[in-house]
């Protein structure tokens, strides 16, 4: 049926704010994975989904196409012991929970094939902290990555072509046709990539707040909504929370910063930063809960802690680092392999006040400055530098106090942080409210599938 279909009354169509029906959106999504429909045609159909929206029929019908464009993971062959679950987060800055959160959730019976994707714009990606340790090979073959998340019970590695391409090729051109920030598009966008990797059960950390990408929200509700209904449709039970971007996550941004802060984390977690630490906690007591393997999440919590403060998860998380290619004394000898930068400094303070707002989106910015991010996703990075023990919001400084520590290859990245960094911190004599870092959770209705 699908000769009778021309892309163009198609794209009429949506552009009339007529719905699709399933066969309609299947023939676009084949077009776009075969290069059938032209580039014109994809953003103008980006466009017309962008203005006129979806119904949730045709959200679940282009989520299910879109992860059917390419491989999908399938573990019956596995026999696995423990539910598959996994957690995307919708991005931040800072945002270093997955490396800590997988081996948890690994070491509480849990398998989590974890695909993570690159930064882009002023967040941060997974992939690019865990490519800063030598060695890490995070694009191994899907049979590799499977066995691996069997005997590890977590691996984490970057997206691959033959996973969800008609993701890749939308996604490339709704960046270049300013239609990224549809719920209908990110929805399907975000659960194709999901979906495909066969999960029981998905957990979003869906950020607002200065630092996310969405930073309305009414915005970020309206994803959590759609996510959850998406994929309780999909058969996925999944849990979205709401959470806050408006400051740092933890105290560093980088890439082997973020990394160095994590081993901390993982060795010793009552050290670590509260908010990184109540966080990630709770993701992986909604993982845990959701998929099965706590009765509910005040014992998830507590399973989760346990996991840490007894080394299992940074045991996990060597035995990962180990099997991907990389050093086997990661954890012991950190600075051996994420080498100190040449210029290390603290970055002071011009007044005195509390903390009262930080502009993550800036921190962020300033990261692409000195190349630890990208502006498109074929540059290069440096790992090496970032900032570290950054203040957080409602703590007390003193003028000339250090409010973060500069880690740059010359003086030229010195200076610019000595005078960018100061201007994105607001202090104020009143001691701040602080915001809760959980705002709202959405739920599906859907029970693990048997
Ligand atoms: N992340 C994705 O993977 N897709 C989007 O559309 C937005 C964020």
């Amino acid at each position: 049926m699908s000769e009778l279909f021309l892309p163009q009354e198609l794209i009429r169509k949506k552009r009339d704010g007529i719905s699709l029906s399933d066969p309609e959106i299947g023939y676009m999504v084949q077009g776009i994975t075969d290069g059938s429909l032209t580039d014109a045609q994809l953003g103008a159909f980006a466009m017309a989904v962008f203005k006129c929206g979806m119904t949730m029929d045709e959200r679940v019908n282009l989520t299910r196409h879109m992860m059917n464009s390419g491989e999908t993971l399938n573990w019956d062959q596995h026999n696995l012991d423990g539910p598959v679950v996994d957690k995307h987060s919708t991005g931040g800055v800072g945002d270093k929970i997955s490396l800590m959160l997988a081996p948890i959730v690994a070491s509480c019976g849990g398998y989590v094939p974890m695909i993570s994707g690159r930064g882009l714009g002023h967040t941060g990606g997974t992939l690019d902290k865990l490519e800063s340790i030598p060695g890490y090979d995070a694009t191994p073959d899907n049979s590799v990555f499977q066995s691996l998340v069997k005997k590890i019970g977590c691996a984490i590695i970057g997206q691959t072509a033959s996973l969800a391409p008609a993701d890749q090729r939308l996604y490339a051109t709704r960046d270049v046709t300013a239609t990224v920030e549809s719920i209908d598009l990110i929805t399907a966008s975000i659960l194709s990539k999901k979906l495909a990797s066969g999960l029981d059960a998905l957990v979003m950390d869906i950020k607002t707040g200065n630092g996310a990408f969405a930073s309305d929200y009414k915005m970020a509700q309206e994803l959590a909504q759609s996510i959850a209904n998406v994929s309780s449709n999909s058969g996925v039970p999944t849990s979205c929370l709401i959470t806050d971007m408006d400051q740092v996550l933890g105290h560093s941004v980088g890439n082997a910063i973020e990394v160095v802060e994590c081993i901390d984390f993982l060795k010793n977690p009552n050290n670590a930063d509260h908010r990184l630490l109540e966080l990630t906690i709770e993701l992986s007591a909604y993982m845990l809960q959701l998929s099965g393997l706590a009765s509910d999440l005040q014992t998830a919590r507590i399973k989760s802690m346990n996991a840490l403060e007894s080394g299992k998860a940074a045991s996990i998380f060597g035995k990962m680092i180990t099997e991907l290619g990389g050093p086997s004394d990661l954890l012991e000898r950190p600075e051996k392999h994420l080498k100190p930068m040449p210029v290390i400094t603290p970055i002071r303070s011009n007044s005195s006040g509390y903390i009262s707002e930080i502009d993550a989106r800036a921190i962020g910015l300033s990261m692409i400055h000195l190349k630890a991010g990208r502006t498109k996703s074929s540059d290069a990075i440096d790992h090496g530098v970032g900032l570290s023990n950054i203040v957080s919001k409602g703590q007390w400084v003193s003028k000339g106090d250090p409010i973060a520590m500069a880690h740059c290859r010359d003086q030229k990245q010195l200076d610019y942080l000595q005078l960018e960094f100061p201007s994105l911190i607001k202090l104020d004599e009143k001691e701040p409210q602080l915001p809760n870092l959980i705002k709202e959770v959405f739920k599906s209705n859907q029970d693990l599938k048997s």
